[in-house]
C-alpha cells in the first residue's frame, strides 16, 4: 500500500529544509507518494488563498500524513496565515498530541554542564487543541483608553484526559517510569484546577508510573537543575509550546528539534519545532537535520519504525562526524557548511544505511 503524504514547505526556510527531508525519505525505497502544496505566504500574498476550502477534507480523504517546513513572514505582519494553515490543521484535523521529544543525540550538543545523553531524555506531550490557542476573546473599544483585551483559556475534560492518557500511554509502551504534569494550578485555578483533578484520574489508571504534578515556573527551573528527573512532561499547549524551545535549546537547539501533531490512528503532522528563520532565509545556512528528525518521526507513525531507525542514525552520525550548518558551531566547533553540504553527507550516511 502507497501511503501519500502532503508536503507544505511554506515559508522562509521551510523549502530549503523540506526539499532535503523529502529528498532523504525518498532515498529509503519506500511506497511513499509525495504531493507538494504551495500554501504560505507568497501564495496569500499573491491571490489571498491561505488553505482552499477543500483541502482538510481531501487531507482527510487522501493523505496519511503532512510533511510541513514552517509558516511565518515579516510581509504578513498579523500572522493571519500561519493561523490559517498550522493552527488550522492542528486544530480541524484534531491533532490533539504534540509530541515534542527532547532528546540529546550527542553529548557534546549539551549546553550544560556533566549532563549529556543519559541525563536528557526527556518527552514533551503538548496539548494541540485547546488551552490559549483557540481564538476565543476579543478586543472591546479597541485604540481607547477604555480598551478590553481578552484570551480566554479553554480547558475541556475531555481535551486534557486525552492528552494525560497519551503521555501515560506512551511512557508505558517505552517502559519509561515517570509522568510529570506542569501547570499554574496555584494561580489558574479553574482550568489548572482541572488538569490536577484529570491527572491524578489518570495516575489512578496507571499505578505502574510514577505521577507527579509540577508548577510550571518551578518545572522550568528544574529542567535546567536536574533534566534526568523526567521522562515524560504532559502540560497545556501554552506551555508546552514555551517548555519545548527550553528543550530544543538543552539538547543541541531548534535546528535539530523535531515534533509531530498527533491524532493516533489517523492523518498526522510532523513539522520541525522551528519557524521559518527569516533572519537566515535564503542564506544556505539552515540546519536541515530538525526535518530530518521529523521525518523519522513520520515514518515511525507510519508503521516504519525499521527505516524511522536509520534516518535517526544517519542523523546521529552526521553530528558525529560530518560537517555542520553555522547553528552548531558554537556546541560542535570546526567550520561551518551549508544546508546543501550537510545535506549531501546527510544522503550518503543513509544510502550507506539501505
Ligand atoms: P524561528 O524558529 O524561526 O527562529 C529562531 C532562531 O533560531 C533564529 O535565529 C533562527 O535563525 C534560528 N533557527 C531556527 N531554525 C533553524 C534551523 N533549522 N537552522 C538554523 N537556525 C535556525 O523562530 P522566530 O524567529 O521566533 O519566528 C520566525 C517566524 O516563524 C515567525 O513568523 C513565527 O511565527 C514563525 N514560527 C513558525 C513555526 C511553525 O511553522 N511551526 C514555529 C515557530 C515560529
Ligand atoms: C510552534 C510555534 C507555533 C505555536 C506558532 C507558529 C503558531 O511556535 O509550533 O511551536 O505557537 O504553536
Ligand atoms: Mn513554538
Amino acid at each position: 500500500m502507497t501511503h501519500r503524504i502532503a508536503v507544505i514547505p511554506g515559508d522562509g526556510i521551510g523549502p530549503e529544509v523540506a526539499k532535503v527531508g523529502v529528498r532523504l525519505l525518498e532515498r529509503i525505497g519506500l511506497p511513499l507518494q509525495f504531493d507538494w502544496f504551495d500554501f504560505g505566504a507568497d501564495r496569500y500574498l499573491k491571490d489571498g488563498t491561505i488553505l482552499p476550502q477543500d483541502f482538510l477534507d481531501t487531507l482527510r480523504r487522501d493523505y496519511d500524513a503532512v510533511y510541513f517546513g514552517a509558516v511565518g513572514d515579516p510581509r504578513v505582519p498579523g500572522n493571519e496565515h500561519a493561523k490559517g494553515i498550522l493552527l488550522a490543521m492542528r486544530f480541524e484535523l484534531d491533532l490533539y498530541v504534540n509530541l515534542r521529544p527532547c532528546i540529546l543525540i550527542d553529548d557534546r550538543l549539551s549546553p550544560l554542564k556533566g549532563k549529556g545523553r543519559n541525563e536528557l531524555r526527556f518527552t514533551v506531550f503538548r496539548e494541540n487543541t485547546e488551552g490559549l490557542y483557540t481564538g476565543a476573546g476579543g478586543v472591546f473599544k479597541k485604540g481607547t483608553a477604555d480598551e478590553v483585551a481578552q484570551e480566554i483559556e479553554i480547558n475541556t475534560r475531555k481535551g486534557v484526559s486525552r492528552i494525560c492518557e497519551a503521555a501515560f500511554a506512551f511512557a508505558e509502551r517505552r517502559g519509561m517510569a515517570r509522568v510529570c504534569m506542569a501547570d499554574k494550578a496555584n494561580v489558574l485555578l479553574f482550568g489548572h484546577g482541572l488538569w490536577r483533578r484529570v491527572f491524578a484520574e489518570t495516575a489512578q489508571r496507571h499505578p505502574a508510573i510514577q505521577a507527579k504534578a509540577m508548577y510550571v515556573d518551578a518545572l522550568a527551573m528544574d529542567l535546567i537543575r536536574q533534566p534526568e528527573a523526567y521522562d515524560v512532561i504532559v502540560t497545556n499547549n501554552l506551555f508546552g509550546d514555551i517548555l519545548t524551545d527550553l528543550g530544543a535549546a538543552l539538547t543541541g537547539g531548534l535546528g535539530v528539534a523535531a515534533s509531530g501533531n498527533i491524532h493516533p490512528g489517523r492523518i498526522s503532522l510532523f513539522e520541525p519545532v522551528h519557524g521559518s528563520a527569516p533572519d537566515i532565509a535564503g542564506q544556505g545556512k539552515a540546519n536541515p537535520l530538525a526535518m530530518a528528525l521529523t521525518g523519522a518521526l513520520m515514518l515511525e507513525h507510519l508503521g516504519y519504525t525499521r527505516e524511522a531507525g536509520l534516518v535517526q542514525s544517519a542523523v546521529e552520525e552526521q553530528v558525529r562526524e560530518g560537517a555542520r550548518t553555522p547553528d552548531l558551531v558554537p556546541l560542535l566547533g570546526g567550520p561551518a557548511s551549508s544546508t546543501e553540504t550537510v545535506a549531501a553527507e546527510l544522503l550518503d550516511r543513509l544510502t550507506a544505511r539501505t
